[in-house]
């Protein structure tokens, strides 16, 4: 065997090779150990393996890789921990940039209300902590389980590891609990904390956590609870699931008596009545920050009372009684090398700045975005140039501005393509924007015959929230893609029957069992769900939640693919909801373009798709389909069409003879007039608030 080449004599060519071997090799350990708990090396030997990886990393930095064992942290994803269905899921908080957005949250929480200016309407404003959010169920005051947020929809079962955390009530005090109590919150980890396992890690020998967050999830998912234990993890409280019962008027209110019961709540959460006073209290949480002894990202406001918060529900995946005030973004320098111009799976081209890696926040950086032809010239970024660059949260890293526009020895200006890069070379065109002018986003025409959007449709159609095909991940699409063996999504469900006349099992990197897993993997998907289905498409406008709210609405793949051919299909998307225009246009588009249309059919040839359960409700209006006009004094359109569809009811756009109720207030015309034609039952605003409070 040859000897190791020693870090310090590899040319920069070496490194990168070595860093690409060690990144695999660790990476098979890591799986061997978290996920089968097998390890195949000794720890020690495991460890120089480590080593060897971050000293070539200390001398040729430029060579880190995005998937290097340093960058990435915490225990390998885990198939040990079992399966929790969320009986009320765990959703996610829209974004505040800045006040306005804090001031428009407000007006639209009034209007949506139909509150005037004088009505009082107060909001809580708390600490937006930066861990992972978890549920833990309680059935008469006693912990029984804890499960992760995983998707919003299923987590995965933590609760022997949850049972370790001191902030987390075993068995709840007082007595004036729900009998069944799903309280929610956010485990975290101190600094302190933080900095003495990382003390700890560095005098092991291994590699430190890169910030509180991955260390605190590589130890809530720690397979081994006793490891959990030595972990000083912490739990904030801040919100419910499921409760058997309601337990509180207010936000504030359910605050307290989950303090009272045992649990830590977040000092910092304040009461505000206007958006001056919330404002105010962020700057006041934001000048704390760093002070704080735990990592946190913004601000939460709520509608304080419950009774508001569920009038007004949710849209999409996030509530429209909530939202994260976020604080600015982490910004660094560093040298532009190059741009290189993406095409999305819509045909969107993106330039992409490739830069000279540099950490932000604790995370590596070395691809960040520059958006579009329009945002490059406007900031008139050169490769060599020295940028500032940004990143917050999870979002794409992107580049500010260029630090050194003022030198004259820069490069000459960047020159976006002409023509699509893209193999078809084709004539880019323009989106138009509302009023018809070109808009920013530069699009390559070749659509479904292009085969760099194709590609990208096809990772999209196999991802985690779409088909979630395990083992058929970017890579083996590229390559089947590449070989001409995937070219659609019916293609994927085909392959099965080809591995043999493929010889798949002989290929590099495969072989019978895997070959067998991939099989097994996608058979597994032959049934699907009808809102994954559609998210799975790619439809534009169309990702998670509006293929929610479609599903919903249509209830199965038959009823949608009549509807939304036919010439009322506008109307009846736009009485949806949550969805707009633009995904109404282009969910009509996708389904009367023939490629894409016959690209469906094949695919449906291949999977079934199961309807949607109707929503659970015992409602005066649950399964029926109900259609607004005119003027509504009490409440506004919106929040009847959402209280109409949270009660189980279709929202429809036009009247016909399916209609089961039209709610017609002052002013109605057409929409009346054929309701009465066809015998449709008509209420007034005050008969339907009567019909839907019983
Ligand atoms: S309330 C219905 N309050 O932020 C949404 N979330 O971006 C209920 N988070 O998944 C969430 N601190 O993990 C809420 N004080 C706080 C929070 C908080 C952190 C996290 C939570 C959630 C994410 C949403």
């Amino acid at each position: 065997m040859a000897i190791p080449k020693s870090p310090d004599q590899m040319s920069a060519q070496e490194a990168a090779a070595e860093l690409a071997r060690l990144a695999k090799e660790i990476a098979s350990h890591d799986k061997a150990y978290y996920l089968a708990d097998a390890p195949r090396i000794s720890d020690a030997a495991y460890d120089a393996l480590r080593q060897r990886n971050a000293e070539i990393e200390r001398l040729f930095p430029d060579q880190i890789r995005p998937d290097s064992p340093s960058v990435r942290v915490g225990a390998a994803p885990s198939q040990k921990f079992a399966k929790v269905s969320h009986a009320v899921p765990m959703l996610s908080l829209a974004n505040a940039f800045d006040d306005n957005d804090v001031v428009e949250f407000v007006s639209k929480v009034r209007r949506f209300l139909s509150l005037s200016e004088e009505d009082e309407l107060t909001f809580t404003a708390e600490p937006k902590i930066d861990g992972l959010s978890a549920g833990i169920r309680y059935e008469n005051g006693k912990l029984v389980q804890a499960a992760t947020r995983g998707d919003g929809e299923v987590g995965e079962d933590v609760t022997e590891n949850v049972r370790t955390i001191i902030d987390v009530p075993k068995v709840l005090s007082g007595n004036d609990w729900p009998e069944v109590l799903e309280v929610r919150g956010e485990v975290y980890l101190p600094h302190a904390d933080f900095e003495k396992m990382n003390q700890e890690q560095i005098s092991n020998q291994k590699d430190p956590y890169k910030n509180p967050r991955n260390a605190a999830a590589g130890s809530l998912r720690q397979i081994d609870a006793k490891i959990t234990a030595r972990r000083p993890l912490r739990f904030f409280a801040y919100a419910w699931g499921l409760v058997s019962n309601e337990f509180a008027k207010s936000q504030e209110q359910a605050i307290g008596l989950l303090a009272k019961w045992g649990f830590s709540v977040n000092p910092l959460t304040k009461v505000c009545s206007s958006p001056l006073q919330m404002i105010e209290h962020y700057q006041m949480i934001e000048a704390r920050r760093f002070a704080l002894g735990y990592d946190i990202d913004g601000v939460v406001y709520k509608v304080n009372l419950l009774s508001l918060q569920q009038r007004l529900g949710f849209i999409s995946r996030s509530p429209r009684w909530a939202i994260a005030h976020k604080f600015p973004p982490e910004q660094a320098s560093t040298v532009l090398e190059d741009i290189e111009i993406q095409v999305g799976r819509t045909g969107a081209l993106t330039p992409v700045a490739k830069l000279k890696p540099v950490t932000v926040g604790g995370v590596v950086i070395s691809n960040a975005s520059l958006h579009n032809e329009d945002e490059l010239r406007r900031k008139d970024v050169r490769i060599g140039d020295i940028v500032l660059i940004q990143r917050a949260g999870d979002v794409i890293p992107q580049v500010v501005k260029v630090l050194n526009a003022d030198r004259k020895d820069r490069s000459a200006p960047f020159e976006f393509p002409k023509i699509c890069p893209c193999p078809l070379q084709t004539r880019l065109k323009r989106d138009l924007d509302d009023k018809g002018e070109p808009g920013a986003v530069t699009r390559c025409s070749g659509q479904s015959a292009c085969p760099f959007q194709k590609v990208e449709a096809l990772k999209h159609f196999v991802s985690r929230q779409a088909f979630d095909i395990e083992g058929l991940g970017a890579k083996q699409i590229e390559s089947f893609f590449e070989e001409g063996i995937i070219g659609e999504p019916a293609d994927i469900f085909l392959l099965s029957k080809r591995v043999d006349d493929l010889k798949l099992a002989e290929r590099e990197g495969w072989g019978e069992t895997s070959v067998a897993n991939l099989v097994a993997a996608i058979n597994a998907k032959r049934e699907v769900p009808l809102d994954r289905f559609l998210n799975a498409l790619g439809i534009r406008h169309v990702g998670q939640g509006n293929a929610r709210l479609l599903a919903h609405h249509f209830g199965s793949i038959d009823n949608l693919l009549k509807q939304v051919t036919r010439l009322t299909a506008m109307e009846e998307l736009l009485a949806i909801d949550g969805i707009g225009e633009a995904a109404a246009g282009s969910v009509i588009d996708f389904f009367t373009q023939s490629h894409s249309a016959e690209m469906v059919q094949r695919l449906l040839l291949q999977v079934s798709v199961l309807d949607m359960d109707e929503p659970e409700s015992d409602s005066a209006i649950s399964g029926k389909t109900v259609v607004f006009t005119g003027k509504l004094q009490h409440i506004s359109r919106d929040e009847a069409k959402a209280k109409a569809s949270a009660l189980g009811a279709r929202v429809s756009g036009s009247v016909s003879a399916k209609t089961d109720i039209l709610v017609a207030g002052p002013g109605a015309g057409s929409k009346l007039k054929k309701a009465n034609d066809l015998g449709v039952k008509v209420l007034s605003e005050d008969e339907w608030i009567a019909l839907i409070a019983r």
